[in-house]
């Protein structure tokens, strides 16, 4: 089975990003968006909304700092007031669900370790991938909010630098609902900043270089549902709010190779009995 032809491979070199149409079958995105709907359900959001009130920074960072390896719900701001009630219906009030649903939840290992994935990743260059990071993304109707320009690898920092990002449209994903945009390209310049834990429970943001990404040369990546995007490590990108009527449901995958260096201060720490696995 070969994924990518000459073409792409040299696109993706050349891009540091690359857009696979129909990469996930329509059954197969529905079958995981049916899956986290269960999920959803399942889920007490007293769990999460205490850590909104304004007295309770601490648990938040905790709250956050410790989802690596478990499966815990993000709310959007707007969604919980301070006294921790969620004031949007509950379908609509999710941010983000993350981060270890690939390891802990048979569908979602299913969905992100298809062998079609597997060899997509040998394509882009691993040797020994292992898969770090998932994210179910909604992107909510009118609420969505913004994901600045960024890379992620200041924030899945290796030496050396090993992260690729999957990013899977699980709906259709336009201009008006916030699909992704990036700086095709750009994927050489050096990071910009690094997160790190700061020892005592909480995180910060370093600054490598503080100058600004080239955004006016943002290119939107519109995609049909079941597409998959291939995002170097080092690709500016950013989504912008959602203003639309429409959800834009996505699902990240984020994989690092197995011999690089892992630092202790990375903010996506796992417990020792779940180790990182490849596919
Ligand atoms: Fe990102």
């Amino acid at each position: 089975m070969t994924i990518l032809s000459p073409e792409q491979r040299r696109s993706y070199e050349a891009d540091g990003v690359l857009v696979l149409p129909n990469f996930y079958s329509l059954d197969e995105i529905a079958k995981l968006r049916t899956r986290m709907t269960e999920l959803v359900a399942e889920f007490d959001p007293a769990e999460a909304t205490t850590t909104f009130s304004t007295t309770d920074e601490q648990s938040r960072d905790e709250y956050f700092l410790n989802s690596g390896d478990k499966i815990r719900f993000f709310f959007e701001e707007d969604a919980v007031d301070a006294h921790g009630n969620v004031v949007v219906p509950m379908d609509e009030a999710l941010n983000k669900v993350g981060h270890a649903m690939h390891d802990l939840d048979p569908i979602f290992s299913d969905f992100s370790r298809k062998p079609k994935l597997a060899e997509l990743a040998t394509e882009v260059g691993f040797s020994d991938p292992r898969l770090l990071q998932s994210m179910y993304i909604f992107k909510q109707p009118r609420i969505g909010g913004e994901v600045v320009w960024h890379t992620d690898h200041p924030f899945l920092w290796t030496e050396p630098r090993s992260v690729t990002g999957f990013w899977v449209a699980l709906e259709d994903a336009t201009k008006d609902n916030g699909c992704l945009w990036c700086l095709p390209g750009r994927q050489n310049l050096a990071p910009k900043e690094r997160f790190r834990r700061d020892g005592q429970g909480g995180t910060y943001l370093e600054t490598l270089d503080d100058s600004p990404f080239p955004t006016a040369e943002g290119v939107p990546l519109e995609c049909e549902a079941g597409s998959l995007v291939v995002i170097n490590g080092l690709l500016p990108h950013w989504s912008a709010p959602n203003t639309s009527s429409k959800s834009r449901h996505a699902y990240t995958l984020h994989i690092i190779e197995g011999s690089a260096e892992y630092p202790d201060d990375n903010w996506l720490q796992r417990d020792k009995a779940l180790p990182l696995r490849g596919f």
